[in-house]
């Protein structure tokens, strides 16, 4: 039976999540240790026709030709139908399978989009340019999530850390040191869409507090690059720090979240901030790579329902 299998990686954001929107910069890095894993497969004999969508995940069973128009699945297969000039799908099985926590600001969606293209452009013997893939999980982030900056698919494609400013090309930023990020999931389920809705509406009302506060970050997140760059990696932490009290202001933040933070700075972390969408999911620690496990373990006590812990290294084979 034909069968093709792609994956792509999860994602954080290191600095600028929020103000990106707003044409701010922000970095974001590739996470590998979580994926979204799709598996194309022949299907035979059950007398329809097209793609049957298999994600008991995001409670997705399906035949693709019934999903709702606006479907971001539906928009994909599509987009992507167009693209290369396929008129109809063959009989085939698609099951997604993702351990990236879902809802939890580290890109599941636009993983799960990359991936799905990835392994349908394998098993129909096509190929696309890498900038026309980013464009395609563009169109579908913008299902998922109303107002996307284009981070979140850009940095889950080309799979390499980034500086990004929304609407220009992004640049690959490589560290000049090692540096070790404990992630930890506060187990909140939270929506992107809700929470740049909620950001939007703030800044409708109160432009001016908003514009200086996206300002701040922007420049947090060009001190950031210049000392990922440059060094010494340990400052980043506070940078992190004065990130977080910027997203807290923006009202992004949580109780939640803000105890994991401090729970993660008293077992020793330099920094830690939300990361991604916030209100839930994932917060992020800058640590020595010594102080990792305890950090981790710190959290996981303080109630988080899992934890990450990633090296980037300056010789990334990727960057
Ligand atoms: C989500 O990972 C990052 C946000 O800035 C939204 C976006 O950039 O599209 C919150």
């Amino acid at each position: 039976m034909k069968k093709f299998q792609a994956s792509a990686p999860g994602k954080i954001i290191l600095f600028g999540e929020h103000a990106v929107v707003y044409q701010r910069p922000a970095i974001a890095i590739p996470i590998h240790q979580v994926q979204a894993t799709v598996t194309v497969e022949e299907r035979t004999n059950d007398g329809q026709h097209g793609i049957l969508l298999d994600a008991p995940q995001i409670k997705l069973q399906s035949m693709a030709n019934i999903l709702p128009l606006d479907h971001p699945m539906e928009i994909l297969f599509r987009l992507l139908a167009t693209a290369i000039e396929v008129e109809t799908y063959p009989d085939v099985t698609l099951r997604i399978h993702s351990s990236i926590p879902l809802a939890s600001g580290m890109g599941s969606g636009a993983a799960i989009s990359v991936a799905t293209i990835r392994a349908l452009l394998g098993y129909l013997d096509k190929t696309l340019p890498i900038e026309q893939i980013n464009a395609l999980a563009y169109q579908i982030e913008k299902k998922y999530h109303g107002t996307p900056s284009g981070i979140d698919n850009t940095v889950i494609t080309y799979e390499q850390p980034i500086f990004f400013i929304r609407g220009t090309p992004f640049l690959k930023l490589k560290s000049v040191q090692e540096f070790t990020l404990v992630i930890a999931d506060s187990g909140i389920p939270s929506t992107t869409l809700e929470v740049v809705a909620d950001v939007r509406k703030g800044w409708q009302e109160e432009p001016q507090v908003f514009e200086a506060l996206f300002d701040q970050i922007g420049s947090i997140v060009l001190d950031a690059r210049q000392i990922i760059e440059n060094g010494p990696i340990s400052s980043l932490g506070t940078l992190m720090n004065s990130n977080q009290s910027a997203l807290r202001k923006l009202g992004v933040s949580s109780p939640r979240l803000d105890y994991l933070i401090d729970a993660a700075i008293f077992a020793g972390a330099l920094g830690a901030k939300l990361s991604g969408g916030g209100r839930g999911g994932n917060i992020i620690a800058l640590v020595e790579k010594n102080k990792a496990d305890d950090v981790s373990l710190a959290l996981q006590s303080a109630g988080a329902r899992s934890t990450i812990i990633t090296t980037e290294t300056p010789d990334n084979p990727k960057a």
